[in-house]
């Protein structure tokens, strides 16, 4: 069975657009087969841009597992100066949301795949609609792997199903070191805040 997480999907491609409403901001965005919400935007996703404080004005910006780029796009919109840095292992998705963004004009918006941003990289803000569907383990490892860059002040919003385990995840987030706190609970969604670890941040 094909997954939206593949690296390199083998589903046919079968363009689509949706569009994305918000308060303050109105993008169209290309989709395809193979990525996550193709039809539109997941609703998990528009809770979180609903809800999430304005990202930092500059500095480096995190959409952890971008699809075709909702949340990175918003993050651009709202903070034009930074730098936003918008992840994935899905090849086709990382590629959608570089030419979204670039249909939007939002050129501070760095598509690329998980291993292609640079090392020494932190990041002020990460918001994320975490791919639970991979599994816990690997989940786990994946927001080790990021949220150990987040600057000593910075922070992160993730929107989790609570069916699909936010109260679980929020307790592993704290057993971790993370402050975690629910930020915001809307239908069954859950946002979670999660501050840098205390044991990261004197480097
Ligand atoms: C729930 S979807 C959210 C997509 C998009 N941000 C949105 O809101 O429409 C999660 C995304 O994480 C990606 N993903 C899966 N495993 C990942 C990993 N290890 N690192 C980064 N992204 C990953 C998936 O390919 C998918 O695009």
């Amino acid at each position: 069975m094909a997954h939206y997480f593949e690296e390199r999907p083998e589903t046919a491609s079968r363009p689509g657009s949706v569009t994305l409403v918000l308060p303050d901001l109105h993008l169209r965005m290309e989709t395809d087969s193979g990525v996550f919400s193709p039809e539109r935007v997941d609703q998990g996703t528009r809770i979180l841009l609903e809800t999430v404080p304005p990202p930092p004005a500059e500095g480096d910006l995190l959409d952890l597992g971008c699809g075709y780029g909702p949340i990175a796009l918003t993050m651009a919109s709202r903070a034009p100066a930074a730098t936003v840095w918008a992840v994935d292992v899905n090849r086709r998705s990382v590629d959608l949301c570089a030419r979204n963004a670039q249909s939007a004009g939002l050129d501070k918006v760095r598509s690329v795949h998980v291993d292609e941003v640079p090392p020494e990289v932190r990041f002020r803000a990460i918001w994320s609609n975490p791919a639970i569907r991979i599994g816990k383990a690997a989940m786990h490892e994946m927001l080790t792997r990021w949220l150990s860059r987040l600057t000593p002040d910075g922070v992160a919003h993730l929107v989790v199903q609570k069916h699909l385990g936010s109260d679980s995840l929020q307790r592993w987030l704290n057993e971790q070191g993370w402050p975690a706190t629910r930020a915001a609970s809307r239908s069954s969604y859950r946002v979670l805040r999660v501050e840098a670890r205390p044991a990261d941040r004197k480097g």
